[in-house]
């Protein structure tokens, strides 16, 4: 019998309470599926101004959080508390007016990240470790996710060493390696870490504070959201210049796929979309394609092929592919929806198609959780060209709804689709592997040639895609072995097994 664990899981987003992105998909579920394996596990995330306390019934708890922020003095924060929905999993939130009441979770809306995020994350990551003290919560795991809360494990072996709290084993997941904190060295009084560590072997990096390397560095165990992202990182292509960091750590390092939240995105419950369906009787997915060609002002037919795309339209994304390929998509007999929202001159570009292709494409430039699901719902192929991708969520809610993923051929989503195989008719979708616009017009080309000329495959496809799970029962006790591993560890127990 596995020992049961107090864990707490620090983030800087969670659904259903602030959402940028697949961050905030794995934090707010994550938990409950720990719970569920029996442990202790609690949340904390940041009060941003956007979470309604009345509407989460959050309760505060009692008595000001006093913050050391080095030379900033000590700042004093409140503490709210709720449970996480439908869960009994204690969710606790930092409110600080000053760092976290104000729009947007990172950025200005120009996208261009707040000038004191350095600040606001050293608090938030500070403010985690005084909560345990304040609540009497001593974990077995502190669990910290990406640069945003990569402090943790560095003031766990520094400040927190000596105290009780700095028996917790740290755990740094990183959703992705190109975000990594990296802050002009007067961090280092904030941190109030002492400027021994900032050498390069601990935080420095290019004569800045790199939050990520330095929780890379001091973590008891890192992990990240794939197998395949696990390798690439090891790679300068993939790395922003973390590879030797990484690799000087590849022993402690694991790839753990995120899950697919079924409860959320499943075709025979899904609430937001006109007509539910199952892999027995797809007859709902033809009016839920009816419905999306409504709904984007696109001619609906039923004999067309229709690509979707939901995301941030960032350069991760590959929206700098895409748009350069975008025009000569339009010659094929298909039709395209995005959704999105990201960098702004994505939003002129792709906002602006629809008024000379009317025929062709639908946008909404945005965020909006509902036509997310009538995409993926009421698309035939999913369209993901990104540069890098550490798991990615769509392409896995895609399967569900049998809807095929075109996909480039990396991180997690060359783990979790598999290439059409003519000859042996297999597959769950299409590939390809040059981040370049020709070969993602390529392989459009390929599964529009597909959807008209061979219909026995395609039937194959759906059926084979809408089979596949990545369920969090899995992933989580995945996280279960790790923590596992962490506690020896940090215990100084070596396993020789
Ligand atoms: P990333 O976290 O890198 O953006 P993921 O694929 O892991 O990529 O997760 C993206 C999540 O955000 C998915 O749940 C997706 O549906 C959602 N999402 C992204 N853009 C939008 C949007 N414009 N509107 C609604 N949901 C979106
Ligand atoms: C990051 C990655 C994405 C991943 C998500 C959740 O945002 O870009 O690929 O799915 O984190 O781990």
């Amino acid at each position: 019998m596995r020992p049961k664990f107090k864990i707490l899981i620090t983030a800087t987003e969670a659904v259903p309470y602030a959402k940028t992105g697949g961050l905030a998909d794995v934090t707010g579920v994550l938990p409950k599926y720990l719970k569920q394996l029996g442990h202790d596990v609690r949340l904390v995330i940041p009060r941003y101004y956007e979470i309604d306390k009345v509407k989460y019934g959050l309760k505060e708890v009692q008595g000001a959080l006093g913050v050391p922020m080095g030379v900033l003095g000590e700042e004093w924060c409140g503490v709210f508390e709720g449970k996480i929905p439908e869960t009994d999993v204690p969710v606790y939130f930092i409110e600080h007016e000053r760092y976290f009441g104000r729009k947007n979770l990172y950025n200005d809306d120009n996208g261009q990240g707040y000038m004191d995020n350095d600040n606001r994350f050293a608090f938030f990551s500070k403010a985690c470790l005084q909560l345990c003290k304040k609540l009497d919560f001593y974990p077995d795991i502190i669990h910290a996710n990406d640069w945003q809360t990569a402090a943790i494990p560095i003031l766990l072996n520094t400040t927190y060493k000596h105290d009780a709290l700095g028996k917790a084993a740290s755990i740094l997941t990183i959703h992705n390696i190109q975000h990594q904190g990296s802050f002009y060295e007067g961090l280092m009084d904030v941190l109030g870490i002492g400027w021994e560590h900032f050498n390069f072997l601990e935080l420095e990096f290019n004569n800045q504070v790199n939050l990520l390397k330095g929780g890379i560095l001091h973590s008891t165990l890192i992990t990240t959201v794939s197998d395949g992202y696990a390798k690439e990182i090891q790679s300068p292509e993939y790395a922003w210049g973390l590879e030797g960091v990484v690799k000087e750590r590849a022993g402690s390092l694991y790839g753990i796929l995120n899950g697919c939240d079924y409860s959320e995105w499943n075709p025979e419950t899904d609430k937001y979309i006109v007509k539910n369906y199952s892999e027995n009787d797809l007859s709902g997915k033809l009016e839920c394609k009816r419905d999306l060609q409504k709904t984007f002002g696109l001619p609906v037919r039923d004999d067309i092929p229709v690509f979707g795309i939901v995301s941030r339209l960032v350069k991760q994304k590959g929206v700098d592919i895409l748009s350069e390929a975008l025009y000569s998509l339009f010659d094929l007999d298909a039709q395209f929806i995005l959704l999105g929202t990201g960098e702004v001159w994505s939003h002129f570009y792709f906002g602006g198609a629809p008024k000379f292709f009317p025929d062709k494409i639908g946008v909404h430039i945005g965020f909006n959780n509902e036509l997310a699901h009538k995409i993926e719902a009421g698309s035939d192929f999913f369209i993901m060209p990104s540069r890098f991708e550490p798991c990615g969520l769509n392409q896995m809610y895609s399967l569900r709804y049998g809807t095929l993923p075109v996909v480039r051929a990396t991180g997690g989503l060359n783990d979790t689709v598999d290439n059409f195989n003519e000859q042996e008719m297999t597959g769950t979708g299409f590939k390809f592997y040059d981040p370049a616009a020709n070969a993602l017009f390529n392989t459009i080309g390929w599964s529009v040639y597909t959807y008209y000329n061979n219909k026995p495959a395609m039937k194959k496809l759906i059926a084979n895609a809408m089979q596949k799970r990545f369920t969090w029962e899995n992933s989580a006790k995945k996280y279960e072995d790790v923590y596992y591993l962490a506690v020896r560890r940090r215990q100084n127990i070596y396993i020789s097994s």
